[in-house]
């Protein structure tokens, strides 16, 4: 069992090395797994050509996770993007990391190859021509995902072509100006998406961009009057709605957030899970939390984790979990979120309702995901599931990690996921900590111990069964 993921994890980190394919045939016939069932000549040949590549290209960054080919004249060369003014105080504050190594390493190709393969797969519209079948529900409504009762949101999580229409947000006006509505409408390929609400984060640049990123590809980043408050303040932005808000890379969407959520991170997971809909005639997307600075081109990351792997979807695994429950304890204890009945409510819903706690029958390496990452390809599999989410997000609380799992193993058709191991994720994105004022942030230790109620008293408790596997599993 071991040796096979060992096999297989061999065969995954000799796909992923592109310029293999690019010596000839005879490399291709080297992905055969037959030729891997052996532990020792697949370290051997991981050893191999890890040094080669070292020796061949001395410029590589030291890390043992990410390897980019950096012989294009395109990449990367773009300066700093933007001065931040001293008084921002920006970067500070980088959560640090330990880790170093991984057992998948990711390859980013060339740089100018990437960006044609990436420009055909964009303007070849039969590629994605299965995103037109999904059809969304219009509406007004009191809230801006319509407030669906749990039976709704469950009859819509099996995909039938028969042009049902599914609810999926925008029950409300999105309250933009329509010239970011137009422009967002004309981004037409990959769009890079971020969001600020209640001045909880900084701004930060994209690093390591290619030369043509910043013509091709379109960064948004979506902000509320608190947080334009801050950037005005510090002379970033001017205040006078008429001109076009940019910041470096990013244009700067204001969005009159009391029209929408009270709860700022729920207006955060609008862009985040809804981007397929901000922006709906992109082809790819990337969201990025805001507390994180990407450091990877973006066409390399899609052009890596999602076009080569062949998936729907990718984003990185949680640094420790994989059942549901445990980050949902998580939650509950570091007051993530202030209603632990909810929480339970929440979880009962979902054990009562088929969640199943993580077991290595399950096609995903875990059940919980770091989100504040998300690749997608806009195919009609990513859709729904976002669509499905964010239902769920809205009639429970903004932690999205929460009904992952349970939407994800429930909807059909099944989503294609990479969930990429987090020394990648951690090497392609530098996190920082958020503003500690702003509202929201977490209340340390100090918070009441919630995590007892959230498993106390399974008498009847709907997560009973759950439990019990979730236990009997992790003390095999
Ligand atoms: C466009 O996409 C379709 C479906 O993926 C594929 O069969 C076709 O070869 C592509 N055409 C081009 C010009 O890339
Ligand atoms: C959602 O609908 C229920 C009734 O079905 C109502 O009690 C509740 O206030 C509504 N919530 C919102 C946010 O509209
Ligand atoms: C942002 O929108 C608000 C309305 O929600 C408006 O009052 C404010 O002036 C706008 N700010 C800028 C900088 O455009
Ligand atoms: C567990 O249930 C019993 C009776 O049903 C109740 O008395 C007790 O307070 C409950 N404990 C917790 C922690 O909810």
């Amino acid at each position: 069992m071991m040796m096979e993921r060992r096999a297989c994890e061999c065969v995954f980190w000799l796909q992923n090395l592109g310029w293999l394919s690019q010596m000839g045939k005879a490399a291709a016939t080297l992905s055969n797994p037959l030729l891997f069932q052996s532990k020792l000549l697949c370290f051997s040949l991981i050893y191999l050509f890890s040094s080669l590549f070292l020796a061949l290209h001395s410029t590589l960054p030291t890390t043992k996770c990410i390897f980019s080919f950096r012989s294009s004249p395109l990449h990367p060369v773009q300066g700093p993007l933007y001065s931040y003014p001293p008084s921002y105080g920006e970067h500070k504050h980088a959560v640090p990391t330990t880790r170093s190594s991984c057992n998948s390493p990711v390859y980013f190709s060339d740089y100018g190859s990437v960006f044609e393969e990436i420009k055909q797969l964009c303007a070849n519209s039969t590629a994605f021509g299965a995103q037109s079948a999904l059809r969304y529900m219009q509406g007004s409504a009191e809230s801006f995902g319509g407030n669906l009762s749990f039976q709704k949101r469950e009859s819509y999580f099996y995909h039938r072509e028969d042009g049902t229409e599914i609810p999926c947000g925008f029950m409300r006006r999105f309250p933009i100006s329509d010239s970011d509505r137009i422009s967002m409408e004309k981004c037409d390929g990959v769009v890079v998406a971020s969001a600020i609400f209640n001045d909880h984060d900084k701004g930060r640049q994209p690093r390591g961009l290619g030369s043509k990123t910043l013509d091709y590809v379109c960064f948004f980043m979506f902000v509320d009057d608190a947080t334009l408050k801050t950037l005005h303040f510090h002379n970033m932005v001017s205040t006078t709605s008429e001109e076009v808000l940019k910041i470096g890379a990013w244009r700067i969407v204001n969005v009159s957030a009391e029209y929408l959520y009270k709860n700022a991170a729920m207006n955060g997971v609008i862009p985040k899970y809804l981007i397929h809909r901000l922006f709906p005639n992109s082809k790819y997307s990337i969201w990025v939390d805001a507390k994180l600075q990407l450091v990877v081109d973006p066409l390399l990351l899609i052009h890596s984790l999602v076009v080569k792997e062949k998936v729907d979807m990718a984003m990185s695994r949680h640094p420790y979990f994989v059942h549901t429950m445990e980050e949902a304890v998580a939650t509950a204890r570091w007051k993530k979120w202030w209603d632990v009945n909810a929480l339970k409510i929440q979880m009962e819903t979902y054990c009562e309702n088929g969640l199943q706690p993580w077991n290595s029958n399950k096609p995903y390496p875990t059940d919980v995901p770091d989100s504040a990452l998300i690749l997608r390809k806009h195919s009609l599999a990513t859709n729904l599931f976002s669509c499905l989410l964010f239902n769920e997000l809205e009639a429970f609380n903004p932690r999205d990690q929460l009904p992952f799992a349970y939407v994800r193993d429930k909807m059909s058709p099944k989503l294609n996921l990479n969930m990429f191991e987090v020394e990648v994720f951690e090497q392609v994105a530098i996190e920082y900590r958020h503003n500690l004022k702003g509202g929201g942030s977490s209340l340390g230790p100090k918070a009441k111990m919630a995590s007892s109620d959230l498993l106390a008293n399974g008498t009847g408790g709907g997560c009973e069964g759950y439990l019990l596997k979730m236990w009997g599993e992790s003390h095999d």
